[in-house]
C-alpha cells in the first residue's frame, strides 16, 4: 500500500497495524476493493437528501453522478448524510437548525478519513450551513447544487415559487380569488425536482456559492432535471481529487476579494436578503473581515440586471438559458466591478472564468450600462431604532415608500399579529408603519420569515399592495415590499424595537440611509430601562442557541463557533 504523508486519510487506511486493519476491514464490508485504500484522495460527499427536504430530494442520485467523476479521477468517493434543513417543513424555522446542521458537518468532516469534500446543496439553509461547517475546517471543498426547479406553470401564466404563493394569498385576502382556484395551483407551481426557482434564497445562495469561485462557473442555474446538472456533478467529482493534489484549500478561495465579489453580484442578480446574514456567518468562519456597512458600501450601489421574480417577471429556468450566473459576472467583469483575480474552484481565476460568457436574452439579463433597476443593491440602515443596523432591498420595495414618515402600529409577536390583522376595527390605514416585535434570533427564536407581514384587508381592498413594515424577522428571497428587516440589536435582547409603541411617529429615509424613531434620547433611554429580558428556553439546543446566537448584524452563527479549527486528525480509540 503506497502511503501518502500528505493526505489526511493515510493516518487511517495507510498504517500498518492493528488500527489500520480495523479501519478498513469495516469500509470492506461494502465490497470495498482493496486499491481503494492505496493512499489515493478520500472524497466525502456530504449529502443533504431527505424526504423532508423535497427541493433536495434527488440528491442520492446526484451524489451518484459525483461518484463516477471521483473515481474517473483515481479517488474513493465516500458519501455521507448530514441533518437536513427542509425550508418548507421545519418549525418553528430552518433558520434555528442552520448552525446546528454547520455543527454536524464540521465534526463529520473532522472526524472522518477525508481528504477533500464536495457539498451538496439546495433548499435555502442546506447551502450555508455546509458552507459555514466546511469553512471551519478549511479542506479542499467544492460546492454542488442541486438546481432550481422547472418553471410553474397554471392556465397559460408562469407560477414562481413562493412570489406566487404572497401574490394568490393577496389576492384571496382582498376577496378575488377563491380557496378553490388557490389550491388548484398546488401542483402546477412545484412540478419537478429542484429548489424554489424563484431568485429567492435557495438560488441566491447557489448563485452566491458560485460568484464566490466555490462551484464550477455556470453550475448555479442548470435546472435539477436537465441532464447538464449530472454532467456537472460529474466534472465537480472529477475536479475535487485534483483540488485535493493541489491542495486547493477553501481558504484559498474564500478571501476578501470574493466576497467582494458575491456581494456585487447578488446586487446584480436582485438576490435575497437572507444571503446578508448568510455571508457574514461564513466569512466569519474563514476569518475575513467583513461586516454589515460592506453591504452597503460595496453593493448598494450596484444596479441589479436580472428581471427575475420577486424583483421582475423571470424565473430560474429563463435564467439559465439566458447565459446564467456567467452572463451577468460577465457584465461585472465589463464594467470593472469585479475582483477578476479570485480564484475559483477550477484553479482558474474568476476573471478568467467570466470573460468569455455570453446572454442569449436581454430581456432577462440586461447590460451593465442599461439595467433593470439602477443603483439598487441591499442597502443598510442606521438609527436609533436599528442602532447595530438594518437592511431593505430596494429592488423588491416601492419606489414611493423608500422615503417615509408614519404611525408606528405595533405587534409584539407573529401571533399578536395574526390575531389582530383582519380585525376591520385595528386603527390602521396605508401610511401607518407595521411593526413586528421578538421576531429575531434569540426572539422566535430563529428568525424566522415573516418580516414580510401581510396587509390588513382593508387596506387590500383600496388596491393598495405595499406598506412600510418593521421587524427584526427575516423575510422570504422570494417576497417583495417595503420591508426593513434584520433590525438589530433585536428586540428579544433589547434592542430599541422592542419599546416602539402604538403611535409613535417613525421615519424611514433609504437615500440617506436612515431609520428613526422619533422620540427623545430620553424617553427612549427610559424605556429601555423598564425593559425585560423573556425567559430562557427550558433545555436543549434551543436553549443553547438562545444563549448563544449573536445578532443578524454578526451572521446570527453561535458565538463559539466562529473561526476555523482545521482537520487536525484526531486521537483514535481503537
Ligand atoms: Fe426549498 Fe424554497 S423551499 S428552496
Amino acid at each position: 500500500m503506497a502511503e501518502n504523508k500528505t493526505l489526511r486519510s493515510t493516518q487511517w487506511f495507510g498504517r500498518r497495524d492493528k488500527n489500520g486493519y480495523m479501519y478498513r476491514t469495516w469500509m470492506k464490508n461494502q465490497g470495498t476493493p482493496a486499491d481503494m485504500f492505496d493512499g489515493r484522495p478520500v472524497i466525502g460527499i456530504c449529502n443533504t437528501w431527505s424526504d423532508l427536504t423535497p427541493c433536495n430530494g434527488h440528491f442520492r442520485e446526484l451524489a451518484e453522478w459525483v461518484k463516477r467523476g471521483v473515481y474517473e479521477a483515481g479517488g474513493f468517493p465516500l458519501e455521507f448524510p448530514v441533518l437536513s434543513t427542509g425550508e418548507s417543513q421545519m418549525r418553528p424555522t430552518a433558520m434555528l437548525f442552520r448552525n446546528l446542521a454547520a455543527m454536524d458537518v464540521e465534526e463529520s468532516i473532522r472526524a472522518n478519513p477525508l481528504d477533500g469534500i464536495v457539498l451538496l446543496m439546495g433548499c435555502d439553509k442546506t447551502t450555508p450551513s455546509l458552507l459555514m461547517g466546511a469553512a471551519s475546517c478549511d479542506l479542499p471543498t467544492i460546492g454542488l447544487s442541486g438546481g432550481p426547479m422547472l418553471t410553474g406553470r397554471y392556465k397559460g401564466k408562469e407560477l414562481g415559487s413562493g412570489t406566487g404563493i404572497w401574490q394568490m394569498t393577496e389576492e384571496m385576502r382582498a376577496g378575488r380569488m377563491s380557496y378553490e382556484e388557490f389550491t388548484a395551483t398546488e401542483s402546477c407551481m412545484h412540478r419537478s425536482k429542484g429548489h424554489c426557482m424563484t431568485m429567492g434564497t435557495a438560488s441566491t445562495m447557489a448563485s452566491m456559492v458560485e460568484a464566490l469561485g466555490m462551484s464550477l462557473t455556470g453550475c448555479a442555474a442548470i435546472p435539477a432535471v436537465d441532464a447538464r446538472r449530472n454532467t456537472y456533478a460529474q466534472l465537480t467529482g472529477r475536479r475535487i481529487v485534483q483540488m485535493v493534489k493541489e491542495d486547493l484549500v477553501m481558504s484559498k478561495i474564500l478571501t476578501r476579494g470574493a466576497f467582494e465579489n458575491a456581494i456585487r453580484t447578488n446586487a446584480a442578480i436582485g438576490g435575497s436578503t437572507n444571503a446578508v446574514i448568510h455571508l457574514l456567518a461564513i466569512a466569519g468562519r474563514m476569518g475575513v473581515e467583513l461586516d454589515l456597512a460592506d453591504w452597503d458600501r460595496i453593493g448598494s450601489e450596484i444596479s441589479c440586471i436580472v428581471d427575475m421574480q420577486p424583483s421582475g417577471r423571470h424565473l430560474m429556468e429563463d435564467f439559465y438559458y439566458a447565459g446564467g450566473l456567467p452572463a451577468v459576472m460577465k457584465e461585472l467583469h465589463d464594467a470593472g466591478l469585479l475582483d477578476t483575480g479570485a480564484l475559483t474552484v477550477s484553479g482558474e481565476t474568476i476573471g478568467e472564468a467570466v470573460k468569455d460568457a455570453e446572454c442569449w436574452n436581454r430581456d432577462v439579463i440586461f447590460p451593465y450600462d442599461k439595467p433593470f433597476k439602477p443603483a439598487s443593491g441591499i442597502a443598510v440602515l442606521k438609527g436609533n431604532l436599528a442602532p447595530n443596523g438594518a437592511v431593505i432591498k430596494p429592488s423588491a420595495a416601492s419606489p414611493h415608500l423608500l422615503v417615509h414618515r408614519g404611525r408606528a402600529v405595533v405587534f409584539s409577536s407573529i401571533e399578536d399579529f395574526r390575531a389582530r390583522i383582519n380585525d376591520e376595527a385595528l386603527d390602521i390605514d396605508e401610511t401607518c408603519i407595521m411593526v413586528l416585535q421578538n421576531c429575531g434570533p434569540k426572539g422566535y427564536p430563529g428568525m424566522a420569515e415573516v418580516g414580510n407581514m401581510p396587509l390588513p384587508p382593508k387596506v387590500l381592498r383600496k388596491g393598495i399592495t405595499d406598506m412600510v413594515r418593521i421587524s427584526d424577522a427575516r423575510m422570504s428571497g422570494t417576497a417583495y415590499g417595503t420591508v426593513v428587516l434584520h433590525t438589530a440589536p433585536e428586540a428579544a435582547a433589547g434592542g430599541p424595537l422592542a419599546v416602539v409603541r402604538d403611535g409613535d411617529i417613525i421615519s424611514l429615509d433609504v437615500p440617506n440611509r436612515t431609520l428613526t424613531l422619533e422620540i427623545t434620547d430620553a424617553e427612549l433611554a427610559t424605556r429601555l430601562k423598564d425593559w425585560t429580558a423573556p425567559p430562557l428556553p427550558e433545555r436543549g439546543y434551543v436553549r443553547l442557541y438562545v444563549e448563544h446566537v449573536m445578532g443578524a448584524d454578526k451572521g446570527a452563527d453561535l458565538d463559539f463557533l466562529v473561526g476555523k479549527s482545521g482537520t487536525p486528525v484526531l486521537r483514535d480509540s481503537h
